[in-house]
């Protein structure tokens, strides 16, 4: 018999997350321009079988029935983003249109009793803006924030939570530099100058935004443990060193402590001087202050650690699978002689090891190290499952123990002191996976794709039953 008893504080949000592209579809529907994911998906071999996003989920036209769903599962808040080339097609003027549609889902969602939780940014700028040069160029730090500015204009009255950025290091490192990701840029140079130009964007718009009068401005950062295979192993912890700073600390010492990382800067001089001086030159006097204007929360997306060493691993090390051959370059500008090890844990259909332990880890320190006094958000976790729909149920059995499992490593956190508000499982809905296209499945509902029809999976009954306890059993 299973017993709840590990509740949680009554202001702790439980929600769920997706993002604009992954599932709205309705492309070039109302004024919608094409977005750097549009063009992207139609390049051969960016994505697994040329998925697109044209139609995802049909969320733009089923936007009630799916804020129904929410409510139906208890969620308290729903994070979503908003799609710039919708809202500012081609990155210009407005589009009445564009701005409606999130108008109205906000509406429905206070309607419901939901808590919306907004993302400016969750990957899709306009590609009339990348043929400028997107993330490159400094410009495109000023047409964020007009953008940022329409959003607040349009829905400050009714929107409280406001979320600038989701994952810069996708959007600059992933995207710019390894290439697997829109636009598919290949370079050292871009993906730094575009982590630059983010977080800039980043900062600009907070002050944008309070400047308006939003009282909760965060961003969210995918952060990692970057965990050493023989922690006395030097060749093993500065491999775990250099992981950590190209993931974490890249993001989080501009944020809470205006400095980029020295040793990473350093460490990328050694394969590109240019680049490095580049992103001296881009980096102007008052950047840093700018970029760490104070925020009112972190949001913190967990999926997995990495488990690293200097020595290649002695067996084959399953998963970090790449969906297409754009993922042979690597996201990072330094990271040669760094090596995955396996551990032995259970991974999920992503590849991704399943680790609760490591969030509860990861929230501690990430609150002891940089957000002393600032409320954290676990804004994504969840995993890829090979779900099947039988007899109308999903049983996603693995998903069941992740989402419990995790959501409990939340409450061990708060018991070691952490001071974390709230989690949003990743995602609501199975959408599209990015370069996976359709081939990946993350939702707690699941969604056929040639009907449209949602259906919730077992780890959706489990999920709503969490929200209603308020507990996870010990
Ligand atoms: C992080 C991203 O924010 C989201 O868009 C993506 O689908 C999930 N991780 C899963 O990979």
């Amino acid at each position: 018999m299973m017993h709840m008893t590990r509740s949680f504080p009554e202001d702790f949000l439980f929600g769920a997350a997706t993002a604009a592209y992954q599932i709205e579809g309705a492309a070039f529907e109302d004024g919608r321009t094409a977005s750097i994911w549009d063009a992207f998906a139609r390049v051969p071999g960016a994505v697994i079988s040329g998925d697109t996003g044209d139609v995802a989920c049909d969320h733009y036209h089923r936007y009630r029935e799916d804020v129904a769903l929410m409510k139906r599962l208890g969620l308290q808040s729903y994070r979503f983003s908003t799609s710039w080339s919708r809202v500012r097609p081609d990155g210009g003027a407005v589009n009445a249109k564009g701005v409606d549609f999130y108008s109205r889902l906000v509406d429905e969602l206070l309607e419901a009793g939901i808590l919306p939780w907004l993302t400016l940014y969750h990957w899709d700028m306009p590609q009339a803006l990348e043929e400028k040069g997107g993330w490159t160029s400094r410009d495109t730090v000023e047409r964020f924030v007009e953008y940022a500015a329409t959003m607040h204009e349009a829905l400050g009255d009714r929107v409280t939570h406001w979320t600038t950025f989701n994952e810069p290091w996708c959007s600059s490192f992933l995207s710019y530099t390894a290439g697997a990701h829109a636009p598919g840029r290949q370079s050292v140079r871009d993906g730094l100058l575009a982590s630059h130009h983010l977080l800039l964007a980043h900062g600009r718009a907070v002050q944008e935004l309070r400047g308006r009068g939003a009282e909760h401005v965060g961003i969210t950062l995918n952060l990692t443990n970057a965990e050493p295979v023989d922690p006395s192993d030097a060749a093993d912890l500065d491999a775990a060193r250099r992981i950590d700073g190209q993931f974490n600390r890249w993001f989080l010492d501009p944020v809470f402590h205006a400095t980029y990382p020295g040793d990473i800067v350093e460490d990328i001089r050694l394969v590109d001087e240019a680049a490095v001086e580049d992103l001296r030159c881009a980096v102007r006097d008052g950047d840093l202050a700018t970029i760490s204007t104070p925020i009112d929360f972190l949001g913190v997306n967990y999926y997995h650690g990495e488990y690293v060493s200097g020595r290649p691993s002695p067996i084959p090390v399953p998963g970090g699978d790449a969906p297409t051959d754009r993922h042979i370059a690597s996201p990072f500008p330094s990271h040669e002689g760094i090596h995955w090890h396996e551990r032995g844990y259970e991974r999920t259909n992503m590849g991704w090891e399943i680790d609760p332990a490591g969030l509860t880890r990861l929230l501690e320190r990430v609150s002891a190290e940089y957000a002393h006094d600032v409320p954290l958000y676990v804004t994504e976790n969840g995993a890829a499952g090979d779900d099947h729909l039988a007899d109308g149920r999903i049983d996603d059995a693995q998903r069941v123990a992740f989402v419990h499992d995790h959501v409990a490593a939340v409450r061990d956190a708060l018991d070691h002191g952490v001071d974390v508000r709230g989690y949003f499982y990743w995602s609501l809905l199975d959408n599209y996976e990015w370069a996976w296209g359709y081939a990946r499945r993350f939702g707690i509902v699941h969604v056929d794709y040639a009907t449209q029809e949602r259906t919730v999976k077992e780890s959706g009954l489990e999920y709503a039953r969490i929200i209603a306890a308020r507990a996870v059993d010990g």
